[in-house]
């Protein structure tokens, strides 16, 4: 059996313009976030208040927030890998704001520069003053079947970072595939490895689609009963620090599964795939999602 409703996040706006080469204008960022509200999203991850130096498409964080129109009943989370981030970020009132650490201790050095039990000791204070300003704080988990610079990661690995997110008071947290590698069954034991210190409710899917798994991992979660997920809207994006990593699964393609399955997610399919075509375009290439070319092409 399949959960009767599903929850997406839409991190569009942050993992997948993250990484994109050319500067993506405020301006379009804004409406992006728009247009996925529109069409129903009721989560969607706009930003990151990290370095700019090492990612310089987020530098524009402050504008984008300030920037949007919010809707009742949305939440908007950004990425705070540190005190500084969250000082920043306070300034904005995100619903909710996520820490971000791996599973592997290659991937963490490179992506937030430093190990994984150093970034626990970074992400208390964090998760603390969020907690106090009431604000949500979800962990994100890296690699979480394989990385790029180690190979494949061991469940225990997983069950091992989970609990450090939750000792350190983290609410919720999402199984990232970073890099796409995961089939399946690895990812079904990634995410029991994280059921022994989360509840089912408080766990979400982030597959990135590099191998073209992402959709069978995500019937793979929600066969367990993971009823929260992570997907882009045209299937854009990528970590700049996960070389060769594409984007994640494409939101269309995980709403056309979910319906076809009987499940809602009250998102408008349409309005959506009109939405990842729009960006699409504004970046100058293809809809990564089948279903909106799909769709749009009839
Ligand atoms: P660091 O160099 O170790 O930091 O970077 P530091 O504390 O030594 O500070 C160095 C400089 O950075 C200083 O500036 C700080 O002020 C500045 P300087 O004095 O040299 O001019 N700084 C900051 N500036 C703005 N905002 C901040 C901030 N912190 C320090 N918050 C740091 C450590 C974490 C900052 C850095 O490594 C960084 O920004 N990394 C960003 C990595 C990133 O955004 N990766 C992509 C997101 S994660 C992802 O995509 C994976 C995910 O999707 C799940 C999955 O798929 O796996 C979530
Ligand atoms: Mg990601």
């Amino acid at each position: 059996t399949y959960p009767r409703r599903v929850r997406l996040i839409d991190v569009g706006p942050r993992d997948g313009l993250q990484n994109e080469k050319q500067p993506v204008p405020t301006a379009v960022k804004v409406e992006l976030v728009h247009r996925l509200q529109a069409a129903g999203l009721r989560e969607i991850e706009v930003t990151s208040y990290v370095s700019p130096k090492w990612v310089p498409q987020m530098a524009d964080n402050h504008a984008v927030m300030q920037g949007i129109e919010r809707r009742a009943g949305v939440r908007y989370s950004v990425l705070t890998p540190n005190m500084k981030g969250l000082e920043a970020a306070l300034q904005d009132r995100p619903d909710e704001i996520v820490v971000f650490g791996a599973a592997s201790e290659a991937f963490s050095q490179r992506n937030i520069n430093c190990s994984i039990a150093e970034s626990i000791e970074r992400f208390a204070p964090v998760v603390e003053a969020a907690r106090n300003a009431g604000i949500a704080v979800r962990g994100a988990m890296s690699c979480t079947v394989g990385c790029p610079f180690e190979g494949d990661i061991p469940p225990e690995r997983v069950g091992m970072l989970a609990r450090l997110m939750k000792d350190i008071g983290v609410q919720r947290v999402d199984v990232a595939d970073t890099i796409g590698v995961g089939t399946p069954l690895k990812v079904q034991r990634a995410i029991e490895a994280v059921l022994a210190h989360y509840d089912i409710d408080h766990v979400s899917g982030h597959f990135h689609d590099t191998y073209g798994q992402a959709l069978a991992n995500t019937l793979a979660a929600l066969q367990m009963g993971v009823w929260n997920f992570q997907c882009s809207v045209a299937g854009l994006g990528g970590c700049p620090y996960a070389p060769g990593a594409t984007g994640n699964v494409a939101t269309e393609d995980v709403v056309y599964l979910l319906h076809g399955l009987g499940i809602d997610t009250g998102i408008d399919l349409l309005a959506l795939a009109e939405t990842g075509a729009w960006i699409s375009e504004q970046l100058g290439r293809p809809t990564g999602s089948r279903a909106g070319r799909a769709l749009l092409a009839r």
